[in-house]
């Protein structure tokens, strides 16, 4: 693309702000803008900025309770059969992992990716070697290698790398961590819809949402590689919570017995403003409604017993059949939009830290992807068990809660941090 074709683009989408960025700019950052403006999809950021401008209402559609089933209400019996199952599924080399690490862990207030976080145990290991740690024992457990697989952001992907290279892959089997794969980005917008610029004098790009993980492990190549392998389940889970379970032999074996297409662990909200999202059925199909979307009225309703009636908690612990995610590949998820906060260079070069949210970043969502899966099995875990989000720098879901429910895990199953 030359000059004047950027400028027609521009001038087309009312984002000629970025020529005053282009002015500014040195040969090299001239080259880069150039070719963002050329890939950037200017009219899926209208559309996309309009979506900010509406409120997200659920009146005109039929919102339900979603079936569950209680982990610890099942009988020995139903117990030791998706145990079994689950087992066989493991040994025999048919479950994959996938960890979800691209988020940017602004919230955390941590500089580097998320998994580099030293969570303060006395061993200072990091969430990713507390995952690791996890995943080679089952790994020793089952005599298998187990493949993992770790999505990255484009922002984050080579110090993820680096730092799995420099502590020599925690020693996870050879072979085992299979590719490091980068998710997509979209341009963030501000309150105006203006695309925004960066310090850098770019137009500044952010990872797009999870949701992103059906068309990345397509394109780069994961989900080819899983099928050579023979997969036939995928958990997919994230990196802030070092109690997750990715080789959970009952909750593989529930969901194979029930031949559930997809399943997902949950566990009960704690109380209405929790920052989780619940699951429900919407129009029939499963569904996460997010705290940031769910009104204040629906947080609190309560069942004839008592219980919050969208009490079942999302925490991304989920898995999924390889033939589902071969369909949703194919399918563009819908996009959210968050409101935060981002540093920008105005048209005249200064550069401007707002004090409040200042801008929108938009993502799809991985779990958006069961509404297309009519058959979806929840299984209720342990909040104990099962979460300790690593979320904020202080107060709730921070550093010193989850380690202690870390410590309190480990202590209670006899095992060393
Ligand atoms: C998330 C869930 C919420 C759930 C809660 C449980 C979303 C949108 N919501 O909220 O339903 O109840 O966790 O803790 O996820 N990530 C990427 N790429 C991205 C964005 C995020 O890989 O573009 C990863 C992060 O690295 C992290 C995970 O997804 O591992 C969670 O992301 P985050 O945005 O922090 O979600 P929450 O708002 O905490």
């Amino acid at each position: 693309m030359n000059y004047e074709e950027m400028k027609e683009k521009l001038e087309k989408y009312n984002q000629t702000h970025v020529l005053a960025a282009y002015d500014r700019a040195d040969d090299a950052t001239k080259e880069k803008l150039l070719t963002q403006v050329e890939r950037i999809d200017f009219e899926q950021l209208k559309e996309l900025y309009h979506m900010t401008q509406t409120e997200i209402k659920f009146e005109n559609n039929k919102i339900e309770p979603m079936p569950y089933v209680d982990s610890a209400k099942l009988n020995e019996e139903e117990k030791k059969k998706y145990i079994e199952i689950g087992e066989n599924i493991i040994r025999s080399g048919k479950l994959a992992v996938v960890t979800m690490a691209g988020g940017q862990g602004t919230r955390l207030g941590h500089n580097g990716p998320k998994g580099t976080f030293d969570l303060g145990l006395e061993s200072h290991k990091s969430l990713f070697e507390i995952l690791t740690d996890y995943l080679k024992n089952a790994c020793e457990k089952y005599h298998v290698t187990i493949p993992w697989y770790i999505m990255t952001s484009k922002d984050n992907n080579r110090d993820t790398v680096e730092f799995f290279e420099s502590h020599n892959f925690f020693d996870y089997p050879k072979d085992g961590i299979r590719m490091f794969f980068k998710q997509g980005e979209l341009p963030m917008l501000d309150e105006n819809g203006k695309v925004i610029i960066n310090e850098e004098g770019i137009i500044k790009e952010a990872a797009d949402g999870h949701g992103g993980i059906f068309e990345a492990i397509f394109k780069d190549g994961a989900l080819e590689d899983m099928k050579n392998r023979g997969i036939e389940w995928i958990f997919v889970g994230s990196v802030d919570n070092p109690l997750v379970k990715m080789a959970d032999p009952l909750f593989i074996g529930y969901a194979a017995a029930n031949n559930y297409m997809a399943a997902s662990k949950t566990i009960v909200k704690a109380y209405p403003e929790e920052k989780v999202g619940v699951f429900c059925k919407k129009d029939g199909m499963p569904y996460v409604i997010e705290y940031t979307e769910i009104s204040n009225e629906m947080a609190h309703q309560r069942d004839e017993n008592g219980e919050l009636s969208f009490g079942e908690a999302h925490m991304l612990l989920n898995l999924f059949n390889i033939q589902t995610l071969e369909k949703i590949k194919e399918v563009k998820l819908p996009y959210h939009s968050a409101h935060k906060k981002s540093n920008l260079v105005d048209e005249k070069g200064n550069v401007i830290i707002p004090e409040k949210p200042n801008a929108y970043k938009f993502e799809t969502f991985i779990f958006d992807a069961f509404a297309l899966i009519p058959d979806v099995g929840l299984l209720r875990g342990k909040r104990e068990d099962d979460f300790a989000p690593v979320k904020n720098a202080e107060g709730n879901d921070s550093p010193v809660t989850a380690r202690k429910l870390y410590e309190d895990y480990m202590k209670r199953n006899g095992m060393i941090c």
